[in-house]
């Protein structure tokens, strides 16, 4: 028995100001746990998994249909490209060549630019395979695009297991020198509501990238010893999340890269791992980049709803892995270059369990 069910559900979730159609995907595994996606932005809708006495409920952050993502949407469950985080004053320097980017945070370009890869249309395709059902998402991202060099060919993968793992494979080609950093920008809530400061957080870092007050890299690595940064152990992201520390104000909360402890550079590691104690349930997060940002929802404030709930302060939280902010200005950082003929290849799983 495969387990899983013959056919990826879909179902139309709206239409762009542009007349596109949006399409809504499931995938579903043998156990009954499901993953929504669109194909506006590769969007993740609606994630349902399992607590301790099996009760499914939705984990993460959406809306019940199109119209908030296409303007209001702070990233929730979106795939960024092509940059995740901020490049500061919006430019850098690329084989001796000057480039100018859009800008959407401040001076600073943030997750790609005000028509980021989590504002576009992808082509859709399901399949299913031994693994479990998945969707395939393909976009053109042309010379020019926010102001990045080189028609960008990008393909991401979600495959959804047996084992409540969502996969998510990038793929991208280049047919000129730029830059790429992709990351999927899902908003967290293992209890499925209230707030999220009782999660225990642990994450496998003993550096963060730490930043100034408009959250642009300092252009070193800070230890976390000694700091509210210190997850490497288990502690609630309540703890220390107030402390006064020239970081926690300069992120406003957690708003920051942790340089996750690797064996080799792109060696598939455990980043992070979460539990809910009311729930049970359980996320790790698998990747083989070197860094996951670790945002703690600072900027919820209430002014959003969505699938009946209101978005406060803090009711969700992301976990992004990703090369680090603005590398493409800080020569020690791990290059995010693509040249033509080279393949951009990263895999993360979000793995749930209790
Ligand atoms: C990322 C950024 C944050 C913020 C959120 C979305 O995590 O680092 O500063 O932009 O996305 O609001």
């Amino acid at each position: 028995m495969t387990g899983t069910t013959s056919k990826v559900l879909s179902t139309t979730f709206g239409t762009t100001p542009a007349g596109e159609i949006i399409t809504e995907y499931q995938l579903q595994n043998a156990s009954g746990s499901f993953v929504k996606i669109i194909n506006f932005g590769g969007i993740i809708t609606q994630l349902h998994v399992p607590d301790k006495n099996g009760q499914l409920a939705d984990v993460v952050l959406g809306f019940d249909n199109l119209e908030p993502y296409l303007e209001k949407s702070p990233y929730f469950g979106a795939i960024i490209g092509r940059y995740g985080n901020r490049i500061a004053n919006a430019c850098f320097q690329l084989r001796g060549q000057h480039y100018s980017l859009a800008t959407n945070n401040g001076a600073n370009n943030l997750h790609g630019g005000p028509i980021g890869f989590d504002k576009r249309v992808w082509q859709a395709e399901t399949f299913i395979d031994a693994k479990g059902q998945g969707l395939r998402l393909h976009l053109l991202s042309q010379d020019g695009d926010q102001g990045f060099p080189g028609n960008l060919q990008v393909t991401v993968t979600y495959q959804f297991t047996d084992d409540n793992e969502l996969i998510v494979d990038y793929f991208a080609t280049t047919d000129q020198t730029t830059l790429v950093n992709l990351t999927q920008h899902s908003y967290f809530n293992l209890a499925a509501r209230g707030d999220i400061l009782q999660h225990q957080m642990q994450i496998f870092a003993d550096r963060i990238v730490d930043i100034n007050n408009v959250q642009i890299p300092l252009g070193g690595l800070m230890r976390v010893e000694n700091t509210p940064f210190d997850f490497r152990t288990p502690k609630t992201i309540g703890k220390d999340i107030n402390q006064s520390h020239s970081q926690i104000a300069n992120g406003v909360g957690y708003d920051h890269t942790f340089v996750i402890n690797q064996s080799a550079y792109k060696v598939m590691t455990l980043a992070a791992r979460v539990t809910e104690p009311s729930s049970g349930r359980v996320l790790e997060v698998l990747t083989e980049e070197p860094g996951v940002q670790f945002y703690s929802g600072n900027f919820l404030d209430g002014s959003l709803t969505g699938k009946g709930t209101t978005y406060h302060h803090r009711t969700g939280f992301c976990l992004e892995p990703q090369h680090y902010p603005d590398s493409p200005n800080q020569t020690e950082f791990p290059s995010t270059i693509l040249n033509p003929g080279e393949e951009y290849k990263t895999k993360t799983i979000f793995r749930f369990s209790v």
